[in-house]
């Protein structure tokens, strides 16, 4: 079979389809003086109530039916082969741990942090619909417990009684990344670590970074048309579709990330760079495109301690 050569993109030519993040089409820069356009929100599960100064961020729930679709019990491609098992690596032995799982979203992980021992798993995400899919899916569960809030926002769920905090592709989904990880490092015991694993700014950046092909020296190279600025899109859900469902992405570069954690007290003590398990078709390109895919990673990986001096 022929490799796909008329995009350039090998993330494009993968078996499975393309990962949502890839797929989901960027808008146009935010313009904060614009007012976006309302989007009826779908009926899927039972709407939670959210108290008021709650869940600010409420622009997953809209799509929170296609995301439960997507991700299910298991995860979605990316989560199953990619995120979860570097996670779980990272992560060694929780038995008998407590655990936040941050932005937790439809809750997948938590069966998956039980079966590593951890005793107690509490999910905070700012979506009604999200979280009562988690609480249905772990309805025989106890010992998993599911919260709406806005994760920027002071919350009691921030208490210090954690010894692992997760947040799993969400940082580039929220708007105040200080809120964030005040929250984080106020959840964990002095003791405890918190991991992210999120979209590697330096090289996966919607609508900013492409693969291209460089005929004369037979590689596939990594574009990247802006990165050393913050800066917001929408994403759409389901392109081509009307009035189809936005996210918001917000890129931040590498001293955004780490000055931000430094200000919240916490420090990144480990990192690994994740490389997508998929590959394209066989071609006569493929051998550079397999060569790309190794080197470019797609997401980022940070183990996080509280380090108080910093702040
Ligand atoms: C890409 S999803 C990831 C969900 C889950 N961690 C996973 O890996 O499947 C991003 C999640 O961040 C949540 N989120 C965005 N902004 C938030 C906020 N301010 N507070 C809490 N959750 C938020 C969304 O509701 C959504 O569930």
């Amino acid at each position: 079979m022929k490799s796909n050569r008329k995009s350039g993109d090998a993330a494009s030519n993968r078996k499975g389809g393309t990962p949502f993040w890839e797929k989901m089409k960027p808008q146009k820069p935010v313009r904060p003086a614009k007012k976006e356009a309302s989007v009826k929100p779908q009926k899927m599960l039972q709407v939670t109530r959210v108290a008021p100064g709650q869940a600010q961020e409420k622009g997953w729930d809209q799509v929170a039916q296609w995301y439960e679709g997507l991700v299910g019990d298991e995860g979605s491609d990316y989560h199953k082969h990619v995120i979860v098992p570097a996670l779980m690596k990272r992560l060694g032995d929780v038995s008998g741990r407590r655990v936040i799982d941050v932005c937790c979203g439809q809750g997948f992980l938590g069966k998956m942090l039980r079966h590593a021992g951890a005793s107690r798993v509490q999910g905070v995400d700012a979506s009604p619909q999200l979280i009562a899919a988690a609480r249905q899916r772990h309805i025989d569960d106890a010992q998993q417990r599911y919260l709406v809030a806005d994760a920027c926002q002071p919350g009691a769920w921030a208490d210090g009684s954690y010894d692992v905090a997760i947040c799993l592709m969400a940082v580039h989904d929220v708007p105040d990344l200080r809120g964030l990880f005040q929250n984080i490092a106020r959840s964990l015991t002095p003791q405890g670590r918190a991991l992210l694993v999120f979209m590697h700014p330096c090289f996966r950046f919607p609508q900013h970074t492409h693969w291209g092909w460089d005929a004369e020296k037979q590689i596939q190279y990594r574009r990247i048309d802006r990165y050393g600025s913050e800066h917001t899109i929408h994403i759409t859900t389901h392109p081509g579709k009307k009035n189809s469902q936005q996210t918001k992405f917000y890129h931040r570069p590498l001293p955004s990330y780490i000055n931000t954690l430094a200000a919240a007290g916490l420090a990144v003590t480990g990192c690994d760079e994740l490389f997508t398990h998929r590959r394209s078709q066989v071609g006569p390109r493929s051998k550079a495109e397999h060569f790309a895919a190794e080197q470019f990673p797609m997401f980022l990986l940070w183990e996080l301690r509280l380090c108080p001096g910093l702040q």
